[in-house]
């Protein structure tokens, strides 16, 4: 078991292979963080804490003295720092406190009713369970720890009882209060826009307080709910990085603030901007789940730890394992402009070349022939698709090959039956305009009648075509949120409402549907996050399929998300987003850092370059294990120049190294590329026989082509001779 407990220290101590993590219990009963880092044999680390502490301090411990580091930090006693948790009582204030009770240890971990979460057998994880007490407000806080065996990663999150007589308000309760000792520290995120999803950024952290938040109803494309706290030396190889990510799909905060020592405190959970939850006598409200991750290997190390977690113990399923169809999708290859014979003969031409899977995209259903109609009338277009989606599925299954199907649930379209005939089952707020935004708005998914007719739009096509793969879109944020069937007291209620409700549809579909491959979208990447990647073990990384431009974007999300959940396909060029044109063979090489697949319509493709799609999907199937359960390594990030990064599986056998050349400029930099992560006593040979050690391959690396075109890539495939 990684959890102990110390009765002669008061000292909780979560160790996981390479880390440990320790707080103790005060004298006055608060919970008191010690140590969070490489890994330290059982000791007394109390007075590293009190250390910190500045300003009065009462004798017994009963008060807590300002720059105590907390293990769950409470507004209006005294702690003066961000706090986790906000009580407004019945009696009006909001000072909140809360003080250890009691524990347990055990082995597994349990489920978050209603909410995704990592999981694991008893074998892989323990979990701790404090009960804590606010007295004067009546509040029972239960924190949860769960310490991985096999990962360095530690779950945290809270679930708030009220056991007072008296109703209550929730104004913040974040999942967790991360305490990181003196350092010079900065801050690393993904920010970004369409089309630019999960943009890397690495700055100082201000003295005073820095947020990333999104308060846009989802996880968004602005920000994404993950942090990394670096040292200034950490690189991607070495150095302290402790990593952060919310399992939670809608508005997140992360704050940290520094204070003049430089000690850092850290909170992670539901932004409490708009937000709050009344507790009636004996209710109690669970966060979500915050994972961290902390590595002295640097980002890379990090990144690692979050894949390998991520692929066991989030993503679920059949599809966690098993080697996902390689599809074709026909967004960017006909939009709206499209009938049966014309996906049939994508999909047959496509299937010809080794493609494993046509999906039909928007504009299947309803009077969907634009943007401006049709969203909620799930019903197919029998102009479009004569005989229906049955008779066109059964044709590509006659193929050989597996149907997926668009759907856009969350939405309507003013211009539908749907909103004609319920216009209350969107969101909104009395007397205001509703604001649309991509000609639509959104749909309440707090009411049951409307999770309900959604299932049954949904069940009833499931049930009446053979369909394997639907692709699961929302492509607008929430405004105007309010919900007619909520008391206005509980309005504040509602952002949270609707993620409950939307994992409620989605938990009701793949559990009547476990076999079906789900891929999350969000008018590209907007709401890629670990809650989607619980339900849709991949997920469309950005509607910017430009490979240029995705080497960006997939840097950014390797981050903390596994290659097999980062949906990428090979779309036309001149590129619909950028205008930019690319080789065929570029395109491929940086969609294969992902989940495989085609965009475009392959009738307009050439002969040749049709040749050139079945040598990439024969790359797919060669490397398809490697690439996915295999570990990355960034070699060089993105930058002007050139990008290139390495896959090694686990065993250390094999790897593939992948370099681009973005602009070639004489003499600018170094003329070889690394590989990185093999074992260096072992001997590899490369694609045309070289064989060198390991060590060789990484500390002299291979030349880069000398005079390299713009665009161009070059591939290194090794392979241990034994
Ligand atoms: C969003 C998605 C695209 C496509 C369109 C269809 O923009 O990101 O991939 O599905 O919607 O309308």
């Amino acid at each position: 078991m990684s959890i102990c407990y110390s009765e002669e220290f008061k000292s909780f101590y979560l160790n996981t292979p390479n880390t440990s993590y320790v707080f103790h219990i005060n004298e006055g009963g608060f919970l008191v963080h010690d140590y969070y880092g490489s890994t330290l044999p059982v000791c007394d680390l109390r007075e590293y804490a009190a250390r910190l502490a500045r300003g009065p301090k009462s004798a017994d411990g009963t008060t807590v003295p300002c720059g105590t580091p907390m293990e769950y930090s409470c507004n209006g006693t005294g702690d003066f720092r961000v706090s986790a948790l906000q009580i407004r009582n019945a009696a009006g204030n909001a000072s909140t406190d809360i003080r250890y009770v009691s524990h347990k240890i055990y082995a597994g971990k349990p489920a978050i009713p209603g909410q995704p979460s990592t999981y694991g057998t008893e074998e892989e994880v323990s979990t701790l369970e404090i009960l804590t007490q606010d007295a004067v407000t009546g509040a029972k806080v239960t924190l949860f720890y769960s310490a991985f065996e096999n990962y360095d990663a530690i779950t945290r999150r809270a679930v708030v009882e009220n056991g007072s007589d008296y109703d209550m308000d929730l104004e913040r309760v974040y999942s967790l209060c991360c305490e990181i000792p003196f350092g010079n520290w900065q801050i690393c995120h993904l920010y970004g826009e369409w089309g630019r999803e999960r943009t890397f950024e690495r700055s100082n952290l201000i003295h005073g307080i820095t947020s990333v938040e999104s308060t846009q109803g989802a996880s968004s494309h602005q920000h994404n709910p993950f942090v990394a706290i670096v040292d200034e030396y950490t690189t991607e190889d070495v150095g302290d990085a402790y990593g952060f990510n919310l399992v939670y799909s809608g508005n997140f905060s992360v704050q940290t603030e520094q204070i003049v020592d430089g000690d850092l405190r850290l909170i992670m959970g539901i932004n409490p901007n708009d937000f709050g939850w009344k507790l009636e006598p004996g209710e109690s409200f669970a966060t979500p789940e915050a994972v961290s991750v902390y590595s002295a290997e640097g980002l890379g190390g990090m990144s690692r730890t979050f894949h390998k977690l991520y692929r066991n113990n989030l993503c679920r399923g059949p599809w966690k394992t098993a080697k996902r169809p390689l599809l074709i999708n026909n967004w960017e290859g006909t939009y709206f402009d499209f009938d049966e014979e014309k996906i049939f003969n994508i999909a047959k031409q496509a299937g010809e070349l080794g493609v494993e899977m046509l999906v039909l995209d928007d504009g299947w259903f309803g009077a969907r022939n634009s943007d401006k109609a049709g969203l909620g009338d799930w019903f197919v277009n029998e102009e479009k698709l004569k005989g229906g989606l049955g008779k066109l599925s059964e044709r590509i299954h006659g193929l050989g090959m597996k149907f997926g199907l668009w759907f856009e649930p969350e939405m309507v379209n003013p211009d539908s039956d749907l909103y004609r005939a319920h216009p209350d089952w969107c969101l909104q707020v009395d007397g205001r305009q509703l604001c649309t935004s991509r000609n639509q708005y959104v749909l309440d998914m707090t009411r049951r009648d409307v999770r309900d007719y959604l299932f049954n739009c949904m069940d009833n096509i499931l049930k009446n075509a053979r369909i394997e793969y639907i692709k699961w879109d929302f492509n607008r944020y929430l405004s105007e949120a309010g919900s007619l069937l909520l008391a206005p007291e509980r309005q504040k209620e509602i952002f949270h409402r609707y993620v409950l409700g939307l994992y409620a549809l989605l938990d009701r579909l793949v559990t009547a549907y476990p076999d079906i491959l789900l891929e999350g979208c969000a008018s590209g990447g907007g709401r890629f996050d670990p809650a989607m990647l619980y339900y849709s073990p991949q997920y469309w990384t950005s509607d910017d399929t430009d490979a240029i431009e995705r080497l960006d974007i997939q840097y950014g999300t390797s981050m903390c998300y596994p290659t097999s959940t980062v949906s990428s396909h090979v779309s036309a060029c001149p590129n619909h987003q950028t205008g930019r044109t690319t080789p065929l063979q570029t395109r491929a090489d940086v969609a294969l850092a992902g989940s495989f697949g085609y965009e475009l319509d392959v009738t307009k493709m050439s002969d040749e370059d049709k040749e050139a799609v079945k040598g990439q999907i024969a790359e797919y199937h060669k490397y398809y294990d490697l690439i996915h359960f295999g570990e990355l390594f960034r070699v060089i990030p993105p930058n002007r120049e050139e990008c290139a990064w390495v896959y090694v599986s686990e065993d250390k056998s094999e790897a593939l190294l992948t370099f681009v050349c973005v602009r070639n400029r004489p003499r600018v930099r170094r003329r070889t590329v690394h590989f990185r992560g093999l074992d260096p006593n072992k001997l590899y040979a490369d694609q045309d026989g070289t064989v060198r050690a390991g060590s060789v391959w990484m500390k002299a690396g291979v030349n880069k082509a000398q005079v390299m075109k713009d665009y161009t890539t070059f591939k290194v495939h090794l392979t241990e001779v034994k």
